[in-house]
């Protein structure tokens, strides 16, 4: 499978994650909370001893009482019988919630340490992994292990220990019955395994085919732009529809395993009825048993195949569960990290930053998008790069900033190799902005601060320079205006103005512009040209010029094609080499005049 197909392939869900690894590594969470989870075992083999006195005491209150035709003397009985059902309320009371508790606790933890682990991921990383599935790790992923806690897990103990009561009571009281009760759970049993085999391999299958439906949705909303400006509605629609016919019929496939499993399980447990009436008729005539052992065993022959019943069901919601576990640490075994160095040094930039013979491929085994490329980048000065579109040019401001590191060569601060700087440090010597501007959701202000520490003067200052400071004035609310999700309140201009200030407030020492007044108004981009003339004669500038007219007096231009620096000089200069630069120059001046 290419990389391409494997990208928008929905998550694989594993046939048989039942392992013993996964299931530890998850009791890891909950170790924190074991006294709850004893409080739990206790409360739950509580539960199971009241499970069976309601059986006991029936027993005994017809034995005793009906049979002689009188209650007088039963009071006490009566209330140990209410005892038990209050008792039976409190406990069961108490373990739901001890049980959403830990869980919840447990799951808070695991979604926690999946954001941070996301959060440090490499750039590389982001681009293999699509939204919609990381989004899937974070919330249903982990929400299905939540439901394995619930309804699985702790669940299956619980069941187990009412099994065990049930039969110890039943054994207890009389060994011939239990038998005759028993008898028929190994034909249970086999029913059961063929329903957890038909049952699980659809269900799995369903898995798989909602996650389809998961990142169909993403896409399509991401790109509703896009497909409400092709009218292609009829076509997503169509894909959509297509996406959950499969899901339908893979889940109708589940649903028929469960509908054949509930009756002949109806009809075992109907079964083991008529063998008890039938043996318990022998036995009664023979005086050898009670009415009341009678009744109390149907009685407790009705609860005795609940729980084996919900095992089945049970055995599913832990195949899903281990499944979503395998694949949450799997995440969470990512290293797929910019590495830092033990011992990383403080960056200090008095100098120059410097690209030494670097070659670079986003894929190790792909294309070179950097070849061999060398460049200085003094302390103070302006440096441009231009180039057709695939050039290479962005790529240089990613492994400057170190979202990459390159295959060979190396980058250096004043002598020192990046790979042995402290990574925060590196980034903070930049100021990025991109054509594309981010924008959370939120107020003007928090977008500009982000979480640096608040400085009323500066604010002002950065302001002044973006020159922001009309539109905030012409806001109602001024800074505290909401900006809207992404944005989307502010024109493309604005978020552009916003970056900057954005930039600016940070005080880097590098500022790195990648095409950014491409998208904008003309008007925008004089103000934008303004702002970066003026901050250029303090900071150290890296542009990559979308408008060969705004880097005219660059100290130094770069000219780059397929990767290769292949001119390099002042505008002056390269115009006299007559070369690449000065045929794109050409090439823009007869564009704009033909505009
Ligand atoms: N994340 C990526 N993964 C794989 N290839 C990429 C990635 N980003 C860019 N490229 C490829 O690298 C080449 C150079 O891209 P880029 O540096 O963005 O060019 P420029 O900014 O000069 O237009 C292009 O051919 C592009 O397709
Ligand atoms: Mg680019």
């Amino acid at each position: 499978m290419s990389e391409q197909e494997a990208f928008f392939q929905p998550d694989a869900v594993d046939a048989h994650p039942l392992r013993q690894a996964l299931l530890w590594r998850l009791a890891g969470y909950l170790k924190p909370y074991w006294p709850a989870l004893l409080a739990l075992l206790l409360l739950m083999s509580l539960g199971a001893f009241l499970e069976v006195m309601p059986s006991q005491l029936t027993l005994v209150m017809i034995n005793r009482f009906m049979a002689q035709g009188s209650l007088q003397g039963a009071t006490r009985l009566v209330a140990a019988f209410i005892a038990v059902l209050a008792g039976g309320f409190i406990v069961s009371f108490l373990r739901y919630y001890l049980l959403a508790w830990v869980g919840q606790k447990a799951m808070v933890d695991l979604r926690v340490q999946l954001f941070t682990h996301l959060m440090g991921r490499s750039t590389h990383f982001f681009h293999r992994n699509p939204v919609g599935r990381l989004m899937t790790r974070v919330t249903s992923d982990v929400q299905n292990l939540n439901e394995m806690f619930a309804s699985g897990f702790v669940a299956i103990v619980g069941d187990a220990m009412s099994l065990l009561a049930i039969v110890g009571w039943m054994f207890w009281t009389n060994a011939g019955m239990a038998l005759v009760a028993l008898g028929i759970l190994p034909l249970l049993l086999v029913a059961t395994e063929v329903f957890r085999r038909r049952a699980g391999e659809a269900f799995r299958e369903t898995q798989r085919r909602y996650a389809a439906i998961n990142a169909y949705l993403q896409e399509q909303i991401s790109g509703i732009g896009l497909v409400q400006v092709n009218a292609q509605e009829a076509r997503s629609e169509r894909g959509f529809r297509a996406l959950n016919e499969d899901y339908l019929e893979a889940f109708l496939r589940t649903i028929f395993a469960y509908a054949v499993f509930f009756p002949v399980v109806e009809f075992i447990t109907s079964g083991t009825l008529a063998a008890l009436i039938f043996y318990a008729g022998f036995k009664l005539k023979a005086g050898a048993i009670t009415w009341g052992l009678l009744l109390a065993f149907i009685q407790q022959s009705g609860r005795f195949f609940r729980p084996i019943r919900e095992l089945a069901e049970r055995y599913n919601v832990m195949q899903t569960a281990l499944a979503s576990s395998e694949r949450i640490f799997r995440l969470l075994d990512n290293r797929e990290e910019i590495p830092e160095a033990p011992g990383a040094k403080p960056v200090a930039f008095e100098r120059e930053i410097r690209l030494e013979d670097i070659t670079f491929a986003y894929d190790a085994d792909g294309r070179r998008v950097v070849r061999n490329l060398s460049g200085v980048i003094p302390k103070g000065r302006r440096i441009a790069v231009v180039g057709h579109t695939g050039a290479g040019k962005s790529t240089l401001i990613n492994l400057l900033m170190r979202f990459y590191d390159p295959l060979e060569g190396r980058l250096t601060v004043d002598g020192q190799d990046a790979r042995e700087l402290r990574l925060r440090d590196l980034r903070a010597l930049f100021g990025l902005v991109l054509q594309d501007v981010f924008v959370f959701s939120g107020t003007l202000r928090e977008n500009i601060l982000l979480d640096r520490p608040e400085d009323e003067t500066r604010l002002v200052s950065v302001l002044e320079q973006s020159q922001l400071k009309d539109l905030v004035a012409r806001l109602p609310q001024g800074l505290e205006t909401q900006v809207g999700e992404r944005g989307q309140k502010l024109s493309a201009g604005e978020r552009q103005l916003l970056a900057f200030a954005r930039m600016l407030y940070q005080e880097p020492e590098v500022l790195l512009l990648d095409e950014a007044t491409a998208n904008i108004d003309s008007e925008t981009e004089a103000k934008i040209q303004a702002v970066i003339e003026r901050v250029s004669h303090r900071l150290t500038t890296f542009t990559i010029a979308h408008r060969l007219s705004t880097i005219r007096d660059a100290d130094e231009i770069w000219v780059m094609d397929q990767g290769a620096l292949v001119e390099r000089g002042t505008h002056d200069g390269l115009i006299a080499q007559e070369g690449v630069y000065a045929k794109l120059v050409r090439l823009q001046f007869t564009e704009s005049e033909a505009a």
